[in-house]
């Protein structure tokens, strides 16, 4: 009984504080978005794909590149999945590449990746989603990643939809202050708006929405194969519960004759 209050109260200790961390003024805030691929049978919205990537593509690729994509794999299945040909266009019609056997700029190729972009000083977004996937909750237990399924897709939705309204100049540099960017002060101008993006299918495009489609977009872009990797998982942990049932009855059956003896 003891054991057990002591128990209790080293958890609510130890919780407390944490909690009260997290409610403090000031501190990163990450929303929590419900995107389609969360969870263990979570997959990519096509749909949705499509759509961030035109918001990318008019608004984010102005200053970030995504430099380690290749534009093929839009027509991947699991991914965007644009037919071949609109695949190819897309990229013709949007990109222009170095070519050094050339000495001059071309048209993009599937067989390129996204350019890069480093005019605006942004980062680039390929690996972006993954690089912050570990914002992790009160004190870097990564508790809302594994409670919540928050991860990368999260935080960058959250910082397009997490501006206050607040400028402050410093050393020359304009600085928003954000809720979900580290330090609260972030040098990116609020890039998106309601309605800044026209879908052909006249989805919605608040900010909220339109937020939710680039992210869930470079999402794909960090991590393509991730219905790959869970589909894995989850065959090998099938795999291993039928394991369990053969040696289980294996057992039993090696055990029978020793343990009838004890009986008869
Ligand atoms: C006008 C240029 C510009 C546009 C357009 C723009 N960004 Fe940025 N972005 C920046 C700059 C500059 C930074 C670096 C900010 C900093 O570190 O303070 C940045 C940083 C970021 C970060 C990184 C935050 C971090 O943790 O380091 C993300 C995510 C991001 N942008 C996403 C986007 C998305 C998504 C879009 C399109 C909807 C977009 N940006 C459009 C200039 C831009």
């Amino acid at each position: 009984m003891f054991k057990k209050t002591a128990i209790g109260a080293a958890f609510a200790l130890a919780l407390t504080p944490a909690a009260s961390f997290a409610a403090g003024g000031g501190e990163q805030h990450i929303e929590d978005f419900a995107f389609s691929f969360e969870g263990p049978f979570g997959t990519y919205d096509i749909n949705q794909l499509q759509r961030g990537l035109q918001v990318y593509t008019e608004v984010c690729s102005a200053c970030h590149g995504l430099k380690y994509v290749p534009l093929r794999t839009l027509s991947d299945e699991g991914g965007p999945s644009l037919p071949e040909n609109q695949m190819r266009a897309y990229a013709s019609d949007n990109f222009e590449v170095f070519d050094a056997e050339l000495d001059d700029f071309r048209p993009a190729k599937p067989t390129d990746n996204f350019p890069e972009n480093t005019a605006a000083g942004a980062p680039d977004l390929s690996m972006m989603a993954k690089a912050r996937a570990g914002f992790h909750g009160p004190y870097g237990l990564g508790i809302n990643q594994l409670v919540k399924g928050m991860g990368g897709a999260e935080y960058i939705a959250s910082i397009l939809t997490g501006y206050t309204g607040e400028e402050k100049e410093e050393a020359g540099t304009i600085l928003y202050e954000n809720t979900a960017f580290p330090g609260g002060w972030i040098s990116m101008a609020p890039p998106l708006f309601d309605e800044q993006v026209e879908f052909a299918d006249g989805h919605a495009n608040d900010l909220h929405h339109l937020s939710e489609d680039v992210s869930a977009f470079l999402m794909w872009a960090a991590e393509p194969k991730m219905m790959a990797r869970k589909q894995a998982g989850f065959v090998g942990v099938l795999l291993l519960a039928i394991m369990s049932v053969l040696l289980y009855l294996t057992n039993k059956r090696l055990w029978a004759p020793l343990k009838g003896k004890k009986h008869g």
